[in-house]
């Protein structure tokens, strides 16, 4: 296993993260036996850093992993887990008031059966609170001990500039990480989000970087998705957002680039990912034990450089204005030939 920094952070990371977010989830996860079978054999090869959120399975994830843990060292892990979905009905209980950040704390302590979460992550922006408030609670949660980092997921580039300030002034040295939707067919974040994060000095750490599963191959040769599979319970989110005759192209070439590696979809997709420059960590979904064995390989394994810039190639993020005005108008300005990059 390979581990790196997160952000401008001491804390060392593996390069394949465990996500959890199928722990629990009776529609499209796994069951606590199966989520157990996962986390040891992760634990054994190597990794050390596991995502969860207070959300997923209703609680379940965090409840589950938390039995899961008490027989593996708590201190050898790194744990982060995120807040800002309703935890109940009333309206205090949701966003990033400093009301609920520290409740929302506090429950995901108590169902992980731990004193303190390493990386604790505001799960979306919220528009209503001040960010002063958002990260005071979280500098407040960092000096008693109950949280060591914090990070922020699903936030556009300049709130992610407007956090990192706020929480400078609350006391947190950097935030260390951001977590983003990122993989070969969906690579928006590349237009601000990933620039601002390597700017600010956060790590960023990629969710759903298979796509949900549609760059394991699983879906090759189908027009739609097998009935009960997760495609399939979440067409309505999954189908938008990752399948078309491109990303069907793509990956059959991808088959073709495992065939010649001897590696899996699976591995040259999360190679990839690992591959940007801004990418600390890949968190992986997995329902099956035998999900695994590629994710784990795949924190190690070199792509060469051409098949790296074959799909750097293949469905590149329409960067826009003003990335094409300053793409076009920074050549006479800026001239390669005198201005040595260092
Ligand atoms: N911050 C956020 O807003 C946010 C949002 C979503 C997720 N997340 C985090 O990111 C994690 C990963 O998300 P994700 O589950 O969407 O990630 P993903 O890695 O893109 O997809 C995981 C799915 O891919 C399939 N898969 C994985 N390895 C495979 C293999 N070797 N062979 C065949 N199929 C394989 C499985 O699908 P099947 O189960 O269908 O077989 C698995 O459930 C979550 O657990 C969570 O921690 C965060």
């Amino acid at each position: 296993m390979i581990y790196q920094q997160l952000g401008r952070s001491g804390l060392l990371v593996s390069r394949t993260c465990l996500g959890t977010m199928t722990f629990g989830n009776d529609a499209w996860g796994c069951d606590a036996a199966e989520s157990r079978k996962l986390t040891d054999a992760f634990i054994a090869g190597g990794g050390n850093f596991i995502d969860t959120a207070d959300l997923y399975a209703k609680t379940a994830s965090e409840s589950i992993l938390g039995d899961i843990l008490t027989d593996h060292d708590r201190d050898a892990l790194v744990l982060a887990t995120k807040c800002w979905f309703p935890q109940a009905g009333h309206p205090n209980a949701r966003g990033l008031s400093r009301r609920h950040i520290i409740a929302a704390c506090e429950a995901s302590l108590r169902r992980l059966k731990t004193d303190y979460i390493d990386l604790y992550q505001f799960h979306g922006p919220d528009p209503y609170t001040p960010l002063e408030e958002s990260l005071g609670a979280m500098a407040d949660l960092v000096r008693s001990g109950k949280v060591r980092y914090a990070g922020l997921s699903n936030f556009s580039g300049w709130q992610v500039v407007q956090a990192n300030e706020a929480a400078k002034r609350a006391g947190i040295t950097n935030l260390v990480s951001g977590q983003y939707l990122y993989n070969l067919l969906r690579r928006d974040i590349e237009r601000d989000i990933l620039p601002a994060c390597r700017s600010e000095g956060l790590g960023v750490i990629c969710w759903s970087p298979l796509a949900s599963g549609f760059l394991s191959g699983k879906y090759r040769g189908l027009d739609k998705p097998p009935e009960g599979s997760r495609f399939d319970q979440m067409g309505k989110v999954l189908l938008p957002r990752f399948w078309n005759d491109q990303t069907v192209a793509l990956v059959e070439r991808m088959a073709e680039m495992a065939d010649e590696l001897g590696e899996s979809i699976v591995a040259v997709a999360l190679a990839w990912c690992l591959a940007q420059d801004g990418i600390t960590s890949v968190i992986a979904g997995a329902s099956k034990f035998s999900h695994l064995e590629p994710q784990l390989r795949a924190a190690e394994l070199i792509l060469p450089e051409a098949m790296l810039a074959e799909l750097d190639a293949a469905l590149p993020c329409d960067k826009g204005y003003p990335d094409e005005w300053f793409q076009i108008a920074s050549q006479g300005t800026f001239p390669k030939e005198y201005i040595r990059k260092v």
